[in-house]
């Protein structure tokens, strides 16, 4: 049995197989073309490959795709590779096949300087914790925005790929004190921008249910962004995806929220969901409700000597990062 890289006809049957469990309310042409355009940009071009575990026939069993996430974990700069879509043939199940597949992954990622290793789980935790993984903390909450009559006076624009720079700023001092953080450059940033973009594009013809938007807001001064957000808006409401603000009241990334309400006066405010880093400052005019583990199951194992974050606190992780 070998690791290799899926491509060509293989890719195409990875993709068959894979497509009724994670098409996302995407036809089938729409699928491959949201999955090539991920590869195509500049940070997956050099992060994220699909693999496959073939057989001594050269026959696909399992496969997943691999990313390499630049992360800092207890002052450790390093790479975790993440794995996600693991997936082994429905009539080659219960062989070891997906844990001998993820053991060869970490192996070769080790090699490629990966110092742990993460995914989220979609078949809650016992699976990956008989392969070493542990559950990370990340808390999900319900969002109150403070309704003011009419809208906060302050400029709020659509954001650009100039702005980049600015947010990957912003996210570096807010993390700076936490155990276990992306390390989130302008390409990276792009990168989690494009995937929400491309996959509310590719479902403009899904079903209504399934339609998504994804808006990018900036409050700036000067011409350079000092607070911003990424919302997806869908039938069920918002969610923020990521947010920041140079001032670490957040008192702008508020006031961002209260314009953004404030579009459609005669309407309920939506529900507002989000993963909020708790050493995110929580803007005055906003409260994080209802506390919840979030759905997404985030697992970790080391690869080099390094210890897994325990606490919520630990850990300074956005929604838009998920894989
Ligand atoms: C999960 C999956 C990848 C496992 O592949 P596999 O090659 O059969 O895995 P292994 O042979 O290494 O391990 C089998 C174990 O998988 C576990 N497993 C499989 N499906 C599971 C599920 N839905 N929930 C929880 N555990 C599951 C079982 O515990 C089984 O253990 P058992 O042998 O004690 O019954 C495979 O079932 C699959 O492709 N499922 C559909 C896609 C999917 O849900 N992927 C996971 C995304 S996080």
């Amino acid at each position: 049995m070998q690791v290799v890289v899926a491509e060509g006809r293989m890719r195409e049957e990875i993709l068959d197989a894979t497509f009724p469990v994670w098409n996302e309310g995407l036809t089938r042409e729409a699928y491959d073309r949201w999955n090539a355009a991920q590869l195509r940009t500049p940070w997956g071009a050099e992060h994220l490959r699909r693999f496959a575990l073939v057989d001594d026939r050269g026959r696909w069993v399992a496969t997943a795709k691999r990313y390499l996430w630049p992360m800092r974990l207890d002052g450790v700069e390093g790479t975790m590779c993440g794995f996600g879509a693991v997936f082994t043939r429905p009539e080659e199940r219960g062989r070891g096949y997906a844990a001998t597949m993820i053991e060869r992954l970490i192996e070769q990622s080790r090699a490629e300087g990966a110092a742990v290793a993460g995914l989220f789980s979609e078949i809650g935790e016992r699976f990956y914790e008989r392969l070493g993984f542990r559950t990370v903390p990340l808390d999900e909450f319900d969002v109150h925005v403070d309704r003011r009559n009419g809208a906060p006076a302050m400029l709020v624009r659509f954001g650009h790929d100039r702005d980049l720079p600015g947010l990957a700023a912003m996210h570096a001092v807010r993390c700076a004190d936490v155990a276990f953080a992306l390390r989130r450059d302008p390409s990276l940033i792009e990168y989690a921008l494009t995937k929400k973009r491309l996959l509310a594009g590719l479902g403009h013809r899904a079903a209504p249910g399934a339609q998504r938007q994804i808006e990018f807001f900036v409050a700036e001064e000067g011409a350079s962004a000092v607070a911003y957000v990424v919302l997806t808006v869908s039938s069920g409401g918002w969610t923020i995806e990521e947010a920041g603000d140079r001032d670490p009241a957040g008192a702008r990334l508020g006031a961002i929220l209260q314009v953004l309400i404030a579009r459609e006066p005669s309407r309920a405010t939506p529900l507002i969901r989000t993963w909020w880093p708790p050493a995110m400052p929580v803007p005055p005019q906003m409260r994080l409700l209802n506390r919840v583990p979030a759905r997404d199951i985030f697992m970790m194992r080391p690869i080099a000597d390094l210890r897994i974050p325990s606490r919520a606190e630990d850990v300074f992780y956005w929604r838009s990062d998920y894989f």
